[in-house]
């Protein structure tokens, strides 16, 4: 594998993307052998357990794989991961070279690629144009890149009649509050893409088979993170009495905005599958220039489950 450095800031201090990141991989490694760091695609008939994480995560690179258009031979995985989506799809015969901005992840996918394709480390805003594709894959990635510039770029990388899939979350707006953070407002990408060189060919909403991920992270936070933090605050406030004043503790004093939108987001049970589906769209989208639009006819059809779903 050729290992590009390409104007990569030197991050002394990873970033919290980085941070939260890392502790996914290290939690899915230890605990549930699993290598990949998106949401799963759950069938109707898979139940939702953490057993299953793994998966319902094998399913969804499947999906992404159903998913690539006839003719496809190359395919530049931006934002990979772990390596993981692009090692699926070297074995199922493609040429895939990977974007990774995170230095982390990098090392991760050196190892599993072993020589296989080229490994940019830098972001899709700085990769120096040259080497062009037959498919752009955003999985889960597309929502850390800059909507103002990425429709621009993304020619630049494309062989003629190429292809871009995007697999992500955005946002919509919904009743109250979300606890989750994350994705592009989906009526601004629309904007964007409409403005842009590419027109849509397919379209597949699948928040309805990637929402129970949140089901399993609510179950997380509150059989566990809760109660863990239920038992620190116990016991500070038992040892050091000074912490803690009449119904609060004394970081409440300082912190009182901070710790609220923390237990909102992290401890009340919001970040959980209904919230999701109230507050975002996990949508599929495959895009091509204007002017190289497959016929219809051509287009691919929905797969309705992947292959090998859950008995
Ligand atoms: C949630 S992970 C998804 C990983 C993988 N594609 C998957 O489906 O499992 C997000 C990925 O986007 C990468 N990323 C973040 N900002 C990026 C940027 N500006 N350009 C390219 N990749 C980016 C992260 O380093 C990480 O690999």
């Amino acid at each position: 594998m050729v290992y590009k450095s390409l104007k990569r800031k030197q991050r002394k201090n990873p970033n919290s993307q980085e941070i939260g990141l890392r502790i996914a991989n290290i939690f899915g490694r230890y605990f549930l052998k699993t290598e990949h760091l998106h949401y799963g695609y759950w069938p109707g008939d898979l139940p939702v357990t953490l057993e299953n994480l793994p998966k319902a995560q094998d399913l969804y690179a499947e999906f992404l794989r159903s998913n690539i258009p006839e003719g496809v031979s190359s395919i530049l995985d931006i934002g990979c991961g772990t390596g993981h989506n692009a090692e699926v799809l070297l074995k199922s015969g493609y040429q895939v070279d990977c974007v990774s901005p995170s230095p982390y992840l990098s090392g991760i996918v050196r190892e599993k690629l072993e020589g296989r394709g080229t490994l940019y480390e830098c972001t899709f805003e700085t990769i120096p144009a040259g080497k062009k594709y037959d498919c752009l894959l955003f999985s889960e990635s597309f929502q850390y890149i800059d909507l103002d510039t990425v429709f621009a770029r993304m020619p630049e990388f494309l062989n003629p009649g190429g292809s871009v899939i995007i697999c992500d979350f955005f946002r919509i707006p919904g009743a109250g509050t979300s606890a989750m953070g994350g994705g592009h407002r989906l009526s601004r990408f629309r904007e964007k893409l409409d403005a842009s060189s590419f027109t849509l060919c397919r379209e597949v909403d699948i928040t309805e088979n990637t929402a129970p991920n949140l089901q399993l992270v609510n179950e997380a936070l509150q059989q566990v993170a809760v109660p863990i933090r239920d038992l620190v605050i116990d016991e500070l406030s038992s040892r050091h009495r000074w912490i803690w004043l009449p119904g609060k503790w004394i970081g409440r004093l300082f912190w009182s905005r901070k710790l609220d939108k923390l237990d909102y987001k992290y401890f009340s049970g919001s970040r959980n599958a209904e919230n999701f589906k109230a507050h975002k769209r996990y949508c599929l989208f495959v895009l091509k220039e204007k002017g190289n639009r497959i016929p219809e006819s051509a287009a691919i059809t929905p797969p309705a489950e992947p292959d090998g779903a859950a008995s």
